[in-house]
């Protein structure tokens, strides 16, 4: 591919943003989302451990469904998609004591303004069919989401009556196999149903759908076809292995397709609206991190393209292991223990192990670990030094202690911008953090108008402003 270079930063509001948009159609990347959105699911499933394994066993049901019917590759692809991601919106709105109260009663409102009389317990299914629809690259499944727990209300009659007959199908296929797994779940899932626990099934899965979505799954034949699925005993063994499962969908049905460098962004940025929900402050420092490192990049004016597009991922990577941290640890007041800040240093490496072998974001997604090497080998997570640290991850480093010492944390108070560069610059002299990337933020913030004496709060206001502008 031929290496674009980016225009250089000419200091005028906005231009550094035209680098991200001038990219637009300049290269894609091959992604298999069934690949990236199992990974994904894994990783989310990891900081919600009650739900562990529910979307892999739905996507697992719903390809046998999908076989059974000899569906063709598009609906089954399509189906298991939407099976795995089916309870997203449950990450966004997960309800746990104290932040997520606060979090969750937001999310709530939100809802309740686009559409009303959506009850907590069915708002998961709002809430990812809206951030599904929001990434452009997804966007298809997001009715199938939404229809996941299907209510007798116009609504939900609308959205289904919208759908082609093969999309109803799908919708009824993805619907049935997560109404099975929990039924299953709420007995001994590695357990073939006897014939009466089967009618105990068909009867809950009956009593929970309405009229219209049970008239179309006996119509095209689902619910035949689940009731053989259910016969075979080797379907309760394979449930019972994740991996099996995991092999499975990977080897039959992963399927590479080429995605523009902004829809890639906007699937990773789903991630940042995951951090919005479970810890607000960890977005807003990844968003100020990003702007910091895309400004520097832009100062830089030597990558290609596709770098200066990478460096963005990576930055949005960047924290995200922060997402498996205990909250009791993540948003602790007062310093931590030894014990407790070397679970926190887990941080920088979890996400690598969910998506670095993933061959196109591998690099990305090695730049956004390196955030917290040094220079002089004492970083972590792998104790890097000098020139075996890339230039993406020194850049990161800098953009990320700057962002992280303008901010308040709930273990420390926030300094000013100057403050903030004093202690980054005697870093730099102790040889931790590279001097040139020093500079590259000291010349983007004076050509932004980021003054001394500047708070997080001006500074995001401004940063916030240029992403607007953009
Ligand atoms: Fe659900
Ligand atoms: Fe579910
Ligand atoms: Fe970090
Ligand atoms: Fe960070």
């Amino acid at each position: 591919m031929r290496p674009i270079r980016p225009k250089a930063y000419n200091g005028k509001r906005g231009e550094m943003m035209t680098i991200k948009t001038q990219g637009k159609y300049a290269f894609t990347k091959e992604i298999d989302l069934l690949d990236f959105s199992r990974r994904s699911i894994r990783f989310l499933e990891m900081s919600v451990p009650p739900l562990s394994g529910h979307s892999l066993r739905v996507a697992y049901l719903a390809r046998a469904l999908a076989e059974a019917l000899g569906f063709g590759e598009g609906l089954s692809r399509r189906v298991i998609l939407a099976a795995l991601l089916h309870d997203l919106g449950i990450f966004f709105i997960y309800k746990v004591k104290g932040l997520y109260d606060e979090v969750h009663r937001l999310a709530q409102k939100e809802l309740d303004e686009v559409e009303e009389g959506v009850g907590s317990e069915l708002a998961h299914c709002v809430m990812g069919e809206r951030i599904l629809a929001e990434t452009k690259v997804m966007a298809h499944l997001a009715p199938l989401v939404r229809l996941h727990h299907p209510r007798d209300n116009e609504r939900d009659l609308a959205t289904f009556e919208s759908l082609s007959p093969e999309e109803r199908t799908g919708a009824c296929a993805v619907a049935l196999s997560d109404a099975v797994a929990r039924s299953l779940a709420k007995r001994r899932l590695e357990l073939m149903p006897s014939s009466a626990a089967l009618a105990e099934i068909f009867d809950e899965v009956g009593r929970s759908s309405p009229g219209y979505f049970l008239l179309q799954a006996s119509r095209d034949g689902l619910i035949e076809a689940l009731r053989s699925v259910l016969s075979q005993k080797s379907l309760f063994v394979d449930i019972r292995s994740e991996w099996y499962m995991d092999e499975v969908l990977r080897s039959r049905h992963g399927h590479p397709s080429s995605i523009g460098v902004e829809e890639l962004t906007g699937v990773v940025r789903v991630f940042v609206k995951y951090m919005e929900a479970r810890s607000p402050y960890t977005a807003h420092h990844t968003r100020l991190t990003t702007l910091f490192a895309q400004a520097m990049v832009s100062r830089l004016g030597s990558l290609s393209l596709e770098e200066v597009a990478e460096m963005t991922l990576a930055s949005w990577f960047h924290d995200l292991g922060k997402m498996l941290i205990p909250l009791s640890v993540l948003h602790k007041k007062g310093p931590l223990s030894p014990e407790e800040w070397s679970v926190m240093k887990e941080h920088s490496y979890s996400h690598y192990i969910f998506f670095g072998s993933m061959e196109p974001l591998k690099r990305a997604v090695f730049w956004g670990a390196c955030h917290h090497e040094k220079l002089d080998g004492s970083g972590y997570p792998w104790g890097l030094k000098g020139h075996q640290i890339p230039l993406a991850g020194k850049i990161l480093a800098v953009a990320d202690v700057a962002s992280a010492l303008l901010e308040e944390r709930p273990y420390k108070e926030p300094l000013s911008f100057g403050e903030a560069l004093k202690v980054l610059e005697s870093e730099v002299r102790r040889g931790l953090l590279d001097g040139n990337c020093f500079g590259l933020l000291r010349e983007a913030a004076t050509e932004l108008g980021i003054d001394e004496r500047m708070t997080f709060k001006e500074v995001s206001a401004l940063w916030a402003e240029e992403e607007k502008a953009a």
